[in-house]
């Protein structure tokens, strides 16, 4: 590798919401990019600069960036810097799965040459780096970690359809298996992104920080949720309740209640703790149990349905349910791990005829309009909090012949509801 030459490039594996944006990111600050993903479709509609994915400032940083994608690995021989962005789901039993994380480290491997930092964005537990993506590395490459090539790990914490934060704002974590990767990593960085970049006192250290940062998310909601569901049968609206103690000003930080977590992160990287943590002997009793709480959400957004409709003095069995909104938050298209297909599964499994629509997810909905969907329709779960939905008004449901509206994200007025005549339910409130 001719390093003068490979001193502004660099790889990106895996063209998703966490490797394109950062791919964009580079190609704006003067690196040349190249971007590898095993998805032909992904790499034909990033070379045709069309996003794969929902995301207006990828769609619109894309149509002027130089970015190149492709399928061969061999194309990271002329980078100095692989960053690996590939996705670490779990399986049905939540048991995590690093197979993609492996296979990519395997085709980086193959094509690793001396004085390459490969860098892990990629979500994992502490030690994955260094026990898993550094042996495979050093196997198929036949070099040294730390000495012919560096090894670090950043965290991505990128926010998909958060107007305020992006790869370009966010502070990042570093840590690395040596002093030069980690100079290196931390200087790639520093040159792309206006935040701060904190190095770690080790790799182990870096990973850690995004499995706290996602379970403090996970127990918080959790903690919101099950207030809501005792608060409810007080009568007091919990979202009220966290609005007032939002007002203190230190040591308190407004979680909200609703429908269940969803996306490849939250509901997700906790699963990656208590794995590892049962390995090594220790039950993470807390995050299990946030885990627990969550999960059931989608179940309590049905009994509300059931609950409502029994006001009306209907069954949900043989009752026509709109399910609105199967992304797992508002106007994107991610749908992975959304509690929507929770709440249809729960509702199908009451008798209920369900319905679903997603603008931005149509190969999923069941039916094409929103018409389509509030026609005749008994009760409506709004699942998602898309702009689309919350424009609704009482009259539009009303006119349809709907009943009830269980307001699954908190996002509608309650009383302008409640005053149209129709029953609202919320979750806590
Ligand atoms: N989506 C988020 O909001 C978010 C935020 C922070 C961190 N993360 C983490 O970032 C990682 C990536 O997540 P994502 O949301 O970008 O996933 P994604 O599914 O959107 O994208 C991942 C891409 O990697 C490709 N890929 C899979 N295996 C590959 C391989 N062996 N070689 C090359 N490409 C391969 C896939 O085809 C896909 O295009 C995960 O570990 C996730 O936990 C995600």
């Amino acid at each position: 590798m001719n390093k003068e030459n490979s001193l502004k490039n660099i790889s990106i594996i895996g063209l998703g919401y966490v490797g394109l944006p950062l791919a964009l990111l580079a190609d704006k600050k003067g690196y040349s990019v190249i971007g590898i993903d095993i998805d032909t479709k992904k790499v034909e509609l990033v070379n045709k600069k069309i996003s794969p994915f929902e995301d207006k400032d990828v769609a619109r940083q894309l149509k002027s960036s130089k970015i190149e994608a492709s399928i061969d690995f061999s194309r990271i021989k002329d980078s100095l810097i692989v960053i690996i962005c590939v996705p670490t789901p779990v399986d049905t039993n939540h048991m995590p799965n690093l197979e993609l994380v492996e296979n990519a480290s395997r085709k980086v491997g193959e094509h690793l040459k001396k004085g390459q930092l490969v860098i892990l964005e990629s979500t994992v537990n502490p030690g994955v780096s260094e026990r898993i993506v550094r042996p495979i590395l050093e196997k198929t490459s036949g070099l040294k970690c730390g000495q012919d090539f560096y090894l670090a790990h950043c965290p991505e914490r990128i926010n998909p359809g958060d107007a305020k934060w992006n790869v370009s704002n966010i502070n990042r974590v570093v840590g690395a298996l040596s002093d030069t990767g980690l100079k290196l990593a931390v200087d790639f960085y520093k040159s792309i992104i206006d935040g701060d970049v904190k190095p770690m006192k080790s790799i182990r250290e870096a990973e850690a920080v995004k499995m706290v940062e996602n379970s403090f998310r996970d127990i918080n909601i959790a903690f919101v949720n099950e207030l809501a569901i005792f608060f409810s049968k007080l009568g007091i609206d919990v979202v009220n309740v966290i609005e007032g103690a939002a007002t203190k000003p230190f040591s308190f930080m407004p979680h909200f209640p609703g429908c269940g977590v969803g996306g490849h992160c939250i509901p997700v990287d906790p699963y990656y703790l208590i794995e590892y943590a049962k390995k090594h002997g220790f039950n993470h009793d807390f995050l299990a149990l946030a885990r627990r709480i969550n999960s059931q959400m989608p179940e309590y957004a049905v009994e509300q349905v059931r609950v409502g409709l029994n006001e009306k003095k209907q069954s949900i069995n043989g009752a026509k349910v709109a399910v609105l909104g199967l992304a797992y938050k508002p106007d994107i298209d991610d749908y992975r791990e959304s509690p929507s297909f929770g709440i249809i599964k729960s509702l199908k499994s009451f008798g209920a005829k369900v319905v679903s629509y997603d603008p931005f997810v149509p190969s999923k909905s069941s039916v094409k309009t929103l018409s389509e969907a509030l026609k005749k329709a008994d009760a409506v779960v709004i699942a998602t909090a898309h702009t689309e939905f919350k424009k609704i008004s009482p009259k539009k449901y009303k006119d349809n012949g709907v009943k009830v509206i269980v307001d699954g994200r908190n996002c509608l007025d309650k009383e302008k509801f409640q005053k149209a005549g129709l029953v609202y339910k919320g979750i806590g409130r």
